[in-house]
């Protein structure tokens, strides 16, 4: 070989080496969007991910978190996450049935989970597992359920029994369930993207609302309603989700190590989610601007008489051999049903 074809070929090997390399660097981009504050169990969970997701992958993935509705309210991610724009969300659980998978409105039952164990057997379980399965046909793949809290009913004006509620404009998120929890009130339910509730709730476009402690101050909803009952009602939790497509094109290595992360990243946020609840709720306390209403018994029995018959009304929707599966889980740990 003359020497010049040598040179030639040095040349092209290094340049051709380089640009693999160049290729190799270029790391894996997951878009983790979601609707609530980064201060929120969600929020810090989806970091935590992030970190253990790229330290562990050594770079070759790169999580980007898009917290706040920053990138897609809560209908229109889940549409982003079918088409491939993002990778990667943890919606509520009350936001799948515009997807087609209602039965995640089950955990939107008031009372329907006695304690966080139950709910933990249900989420850890079969009965959680096989919900996950569900969404598969929909191109979507469940890697674990994230726990936020028990709901808090608030409004300007104080909410000491159902009857309080009724005739109250409140806003939900997009479940069947709730709108039936609602009307059970003899209130007017109105679902409403997360990120319009503040101003809704200011202008009185609704009169009130129900979440969490840590959503209602992280949102500042706080500020513009001067009353809260702690009904602890109703559960609100995420599945976290990913495009199958993404998710089974990933190297086999890469997945196996992200799944290591979500898991850790899950123990984390079931975690911290109780306490988040109680720092907010002591903060929205100090704050002094809505006043807590802790029902007596005789008040919280009148919630849960106003509420259960939902449960029957809603088998039609959720299931109402599912229905029965989590009480039979109830059971296990004591609780009749
Ligand atoms: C809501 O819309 O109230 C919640 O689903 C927001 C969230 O993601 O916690």
């Amino acid at each position: 070989m003359k020497l010049r074809t040598l040179v030639g070929c040095v040349v092209a090997g290094v340049l051709a080496t380089g640009s693999a390399m160049a290729q190799q660097a270029q790391p894996i981009v997951i878009k983790f969007s979601h609707v609530v504050a980064a201060d929120t169990p969600k929020g810090k969970a989806a970091e935590m991910f992030k970190k253990m997701a790229e330290e562990r992958t050594k770079g070759r993935v790169k999580v980007e978190v898009y917290p706040n509705s920053q990138l897609y309210k809560d209908k229109e991610e889940l549409e982003a996450l079918q088409l491939g724009a993002v990778q990667m969300l943890a919606p509520s659980l009350a936001k799948f049935g515009p997807l087609g998978v209602k039965e995640f409105e089950v955990f939107d039952l008031p009372y329907i989970f006695p304690s966080k164990e139950v709910l933990r057997a249900v989420t850890d379980g079969p009965i959680g597992l096989s919900l996950l399965k569900k969404l598969e046909s929909k191109g979507i793949i469940g890697l674990g359920y994230w726990d936020n809290g028990f709901k808090v009913l608030s409004a300007n004006k104080p909410l000491k029994s159902p009857a309080d509620v009724k005739s109250l404009k409140m806003r939900i998120q997009s479940s069947k369930v709730l709108d039936a929890e609602m009307r059970a009130l003899g209130a007017l339910p109105q679902v409403m993207a997360f990120s319009e509730v503040y101003q809704a709730l200011q202008t009185g476009v609704v009169d009130g609302t129900e979440n969490p402690p840590s959503n209602m101050y992280t949102q500042k909803m706080h500020e513009v309603q001067k009353h809260a009952t702690l009904t602890n009602h109703g559960y609100l939790g995420y599945a976290v989700i990913v495009n199958k497509k993404f998710w089974e094109g990933l190297p086999a290595d890469i997945r196996a190590t992200l799944e290591g992360a979500m898991n850790e990243s899950t123990r984390f946020a079931n975690a911290i989610a109780q306490q988040e609840n109680d720092d907010a709720l002591a903060g929205m306390k100090a704050s002094g601007k809505t006043e807590f209403h802790q029902p007596t018994k005789e008040e919280q029995e009148a919630w849960r008489s106003a509420l259960l018959p939902v449960h029957k009304d809603m088998e039609s929707r959720v299931g109402g051999d599912l229905i029965k599966a989590i009480y039979k889980e109830s059971e296990k740990f004591g609780f009749k049903n």
